[in-house]
């Protein structure tokens, strides 16, 4: 199996003096990675899918540490979609049992190795005592530097959009907002991700070659890298692989280069 689905673009050229961010060959600030393939990966093993969902877990570690030692400043991991929720009950507590698991022994070890924690997405909805958890991780972990780790939980990119819009909806009604005066930069305040850099590569796993709702507004300039390695097998090697494929991509943002 190809370690990379993707086709491998021509080598950057110089860019123009007004492209507006650095060209592919420096390193992304920000990776963003769908973690799919848990159940087959399971499957394939004829083990069941809580099996595959914890040998995921351990893929995010090993993750993390090679995000780090790559210089990779923003990670965003889709752990779980707003529709994940249509799953059976049984697979549903099993994750948030692993995701309370994870942030009761693994937070003090992320907190060492530097990691800030950020959460994305309708956490209310996984209940008020996992809410609070991933509330105190965030704060606990509010002054570290070396990475910035995003967790995308009950995310959906299109519920976050129809809320950044009642949100202003309801500002305008106020008075508080002229319609004329939003612009893009003000409209991103009102995401989940305000002040967080946008992706500049995004990987899904898998083999799958879809978004699933994921970061719809951020991704509008990643480049995209579709790797078929399942998530539970994903490594440090993968995301070097990722990491070169993206090097060699040409990002023009609506420019022209030379
Ligand atoms: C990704 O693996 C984990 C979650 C979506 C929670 P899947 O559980 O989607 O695995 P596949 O796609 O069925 O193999
Ligand atoms: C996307 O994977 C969500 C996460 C990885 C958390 P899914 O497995 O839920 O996506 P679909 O259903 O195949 O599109
Ligand atoms: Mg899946």
């Amino acid at each position: 199996m190809a370690l990379l689905s993707s086709r491998r673009a021509p080598s950057a050229a110089v860019p123009a003096a007004d492209v507006p961010a650095a060209p592919g060959r420096a390193p992304p600030r920000h990776v963003a990675i769908i973690m799919d393939g848990n159940g087959r990966w399971a499957a394939a093993r004829g083990v069941p899918r809580l099996a595959g969902h914890r040998a995921g877990v351990a893929a995010v570690r090993r993750t993390v540490e090679a995000a780090i030692a790559a210089g990779v400043g923003w990670l965003t991991l889709y752990a779980f979609s707003s529709e994940n929720w249509r799953r059976p009950q049984e697979e549903i507590a099993d994750l948030k049992g692993l995701l309370r698991h994870y942030l009761a022994h693994e937070l003090a070890e992320l907190a060492s190795a530097g990691v800030r924690l950020h959460v994305i997405g309708e956490r209310e909805r996984f209940g008020a005592e996992l809410a609070a958890a991933l509330a105190a991780a965030e704060a606990d972990t509010v002054a570290n530097t070396r990475l910035d780790l995003v967790m995308a939980l009950s995310y959906g990119g299109r519920a976050e959009l129809v809320a950044a819009a009642r949100a202003i909806a309801r500002q305008a009604g106020a008075g508080g907002l002229d319609p004329a005066a939003l612009d893009e930069a003000g409209f991103a305040r009102h995401l989940f991700t305000a002040g967080m850099p946008d992706p500049d590569l995004l990987i899904r796993t898998s083999g799958e070659r879809r978004l699933s709702n994921f970061l719809l507004w951020q991704a509008a300039y990643a480049e995209l890298v579709f790797l078929d390695v399942l998530w539970p097998d994903f490594g440090a090697e993968h995301l070097a692989a990722a990491l070169a494929e993206y090097a060699g991509r040409e990002r023009r943002f609506g420019a022209r280069l030379g």
